[in-house]
C-alpha cells in the first residue's frame, strides 16, 4: 500500500513524521510528498486503494489502524476533489500534494525543465517578451511588471549581472513562499535560471529567512541536485539573520554584501547598480517560481487570460489567523474578500462573528467586513486605501482590540526599522506614545508638555482626546509620504484603517475622529 504525507513544516510540526513511521512500521511504502495547502487537515495522510488515493486527517498514530482497516471517521475522501481545491487555478502551485519535492524523476515527469529548455531555445529578448506578455506582476508586495524589470537587467551594461530571490518572507500570516520552497524547490531554482538566461547572469543568490530550517535544507539539497542542469548558471542559498526589513530589496542587498541590513535610496535600482554594484534582478519567490509555467510552451497567454483588470495571471493567497479552514488558496485574481473569508475560509475558527481581516501583512490595512465586496486586484485595493501585498489574510473576530493591534503595528515598526530615515526611526515610537495617550484618555500632563515643545505650543495647553488623534493622523501621514521605505511607509495603513473603523477601539465613547 502506498501511503502519502506531506514533509511541509505545517504538517510536520503537526506530528507527520511519527505518523509516517507509524505507517511504515505496519508494512505501506510511504511517500513524503509536499502539502496540498488545507491546513487544517494537516497531518494528512492519502492512501492508495480501488478507487486511487482517500485522504485521512487531521490524523493522529491513534488513527493509523483505522485508516489501513477503513472504518475511520477522518475520512474526508479523494483530495484532489475536495471543495477547497474544486475552485482553485493552480499554477505556480500545481505540484502541490502530488510530488515528492527532492524527486528530479517526479519533478520532470510534470512538465520540469520544459520552460528551462524553451527558454534556451528562444534567447534572451524573446524570454522577456513571453514574462511581459504574460502580465506577471512583482509577488513580493509591490505589483510591478516582472517583463519590463529583467528587461531594465538585460539592456543595462555590464558583463557580471546577478539574480537575487528575495525569499525573506517576513510578513505575518504569509506562508506561501515557504511552502513552494519546501513544496517545489526546483520550480523555484527553474525560474532563476530562466530569469539569468533572460538577463545575461551567471550567478544567483537565494536570500532565506533563517527562521525556515526546512526549506535551507531542501534549497541546499535541491541545489546539489540539479547543479549540472541549470549550468553554466550557478546559485547559492544565503541565510538571514532575522531582520524583516531585510525582506526590503536593497536592504537585502546589504546584507547579502555582508553589510549591515539598512535600507539604500532608490535611485539607483538594483536592476541597474544591485548586488556589488551590479545590474540585478531582485524578484520574490512566487514571481520567479510562476516563470517556469509561464515559459512553457502557452504558459505566457495561458497565465494572461486568469484574472482581473491589470492583475493578470494568479495570487496564491493565504488564509491564516482566525479562520475555520486555512491554507494557500491559489486563483486568479478578481475573487472577493468576503468570498474568501465566509465561503471558502468557513469564518472564524471560534465561531465567533469576523471583525477585521488585515490583508498584506503587518503593514497591511484592516479591512472591514463591510468591505467586504472589493475583489482582489492591485489597483481595486489601492483605491481603498489598502494593499494586497504578498497575498496574506489574516482574520480577526469580535474579541479583537484594534486600538491594540494599531499600537502594535507601531510597535513593529519602531522594533524593526533600519534607523536610516526619522518619520520612520523616530516617528514610530511616537506614534506608540500617541496611542497610548489616545486609549489612556488624552491626558497625560508630562508627556502633553514635552509635546507642547516639540510642537511650539504652549506649554500650559491640555491636549484632549480629538487633538491626539489629530496629531496621530499627521504622524501617519508624515511616515506615509515621508520614510524612505515600505516599512515606515506603510504602518499608516494598519493604524489608520482601525482607528477609521474601529474608533470606539481607541475612545470608550467611540468619538472623534477626523
Ligand atoms: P517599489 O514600488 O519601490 O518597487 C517595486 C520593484 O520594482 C522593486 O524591485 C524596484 O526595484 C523595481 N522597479 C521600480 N521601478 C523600476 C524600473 N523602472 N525598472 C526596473 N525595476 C524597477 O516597492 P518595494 O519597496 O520594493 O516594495 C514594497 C512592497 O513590499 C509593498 O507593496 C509591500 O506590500 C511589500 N512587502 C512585502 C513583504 C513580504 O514579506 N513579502 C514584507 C513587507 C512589505
Ligand atoms: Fe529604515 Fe524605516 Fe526609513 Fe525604511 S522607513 S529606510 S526601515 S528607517
Amino acid at each position: 500500500t502506498i501511503v502519502r504525507i506531506s514533509d511541509d513544516a505545517l504538517a510536520r510540526a503537526a506530528g507527520a513524521d511519527a505518523l509516517a513511521q507509524a505507517f511504515e512500521s505496519k508494512g505501506c511504502e510511504v511517500h513524503r510528498v509536499s502539502s496540498w495547502g488545507l491546513h487544517w487537515l494537516e497531518p494528512l495522510v492519502e492512501i492508495d486503494g480501488p478507487e486511487g488515493f482517500r485522504g485521512f486527517g487531521p490524523a493522529t498514530l491513534a488513527d493509523v489502524d483505522a485508516i489501513l482497516d477503513g472504518s475511520s471517521d477522518k475520512a474526508v475522501g479523494a483530495i484532489a476533489d475536495h471543495p477547497f481545491l474544486a475552485g482553485q487555478v493552480r499554477h505556480t502551485f500545481s505540484r502541490a500534494g502530488k510530488t515528492r519535492p527532492l524527486s528530479l524523476d517526479d519533478y520532470a515527469a510534470t512538465g520540469g525543465w520544459a520552460g528551462l529548455e524553451r527558454a534556451r531555445r528562444i534567447g534572451s529578448e524573446a524570454i522577456v517578451e513571453e514574462v511581459t506578455h504574460s502580465g506577471l506582476r512583482g509577488r513580493g508586495g509591490a505589483g510591478f511588471p516582472t517583463g519590463i524589470k529583467w528587461n531594465t537587467v538585460r539592456l543595462a551594461p555590464g558583463a557580471r549581472k546577478y539574480i537575487v530571490c528575495n525569499a525573506d518572507e517576513g510578513d505575518s500570516g504569509t506562508f506561501a513562499d515557504r511552502m513552494l520552497m519546501e513544496g517545489d524547490p526546483f520550480a523555484l531554482i527553474e525560474g532563476m535560471a530562466i530569469a539569468a538566461e533572460a538577463v545575461g547572469a551567471q550567478q544567483g543568490y537565494i536570500y532565506l529567512r533563517s527562521e525556515y530550517p526546512d526549506a535551507i535544507r531542501k534549497l541546499n539539497a535541491a541545489l546539489d541536485l540539479c547543479a549540472d542542469i541549470i549550468a553554466p548558471f550557478a546559485c547559492e542559498v544565503r541565510v538571514g539573520a532575522g531582520a524583516y526589513v531585510c525582506g526590503e530589496e536593497t536592504s537585502l542587498l546589504n546584507s547579502l554584501e555582508g553589510k549591515r541590513g539598512e535600507v539604500r535610496a532608490k535611485p539607483p535600482l538594483p536592476a541597474l547598480e544591485g548586488f556589488l554594484g551590479r545590474p540585478t534582478v531582485v524578484n520574490n519567490v512566487l514571481s520567479l517560481a510562476a516563470v517556469p509555467h509561464i515559459l512553457a510552451e502557452g504558459g505566457a497567454q495561458a497565465y494572461q487570460d486568469a484574472g482581473f483588470g491589470r492583475s493578470r495571471g494568479t495570487m496564491p493567497i493565504q488564509l491564516a489567523g482566525n479562520i475555520k479552514y486555512g491554507g494557500l488558496y491559489e486563483i486568479g485574481f478578481g475573487i472577493s474578500l468576503g468570498q474568501l473569508v465566509n465561503e471558502i475560509g468557513g469564518g472564524t475558527a471560534s465561531g465567533r462573528p469576523v471583525k477585521a481581516v488585515q490583508v498584506g501583512g503587518p503593514l497591511g490595512a484592516y479591512v472591514h467586513p463591510d468591505q467586504f465586496d472589493i475583489v482582489f486586484d492591485y489597483e481595486t485595493f489601492t483605491e481603498a486605501d489598502a494593499l494586497i501585498g504578498h497575498g496574506g489574510i489574516t482574520v480577526f473576530d469580535d474579541s479583537a482590540d484594534m486600538g491594540e493591534m494599531a499600537r502594535f503595528a507601531m510597535e513593529f515598526c519602531a522594533a524593526e526599522s533600519c534607523g536610516k530615515c526619522t518619520p520612520c526611526r523616530i516617528g514610530a515610537v511616537r506614534g506608540v506614545e500617541i496611542i497610548d495617550r489616545i486609549r489612556a484618555g488624552g491626558r497625560s500632563r508630562d508627556r502633553v508638555e514635552l509635546l507642547g515643545v516639540m510642537h511650539n505650543a504652549p506649554k500650559t495647553a491640555q491636549r484632549n482626546q480629538a487633538d491626539e488623534i489629530a496629531l496621530l493622523t499627521d504622524l501617519c501621514e508624515t511616515m506615509k509620504f515621508g520614510s524612505l521605505c515600505a516599512l515606515g511607509g506603510f504602518t499608516p495603513y494598519p493604524v489608520m484603517s482601525a482607528l477609521r473603523h474601529w474608533p470606539g477601539d481607541f475612545t470608550e465613547d467611540g468619538a472623534v475622529v477626523g
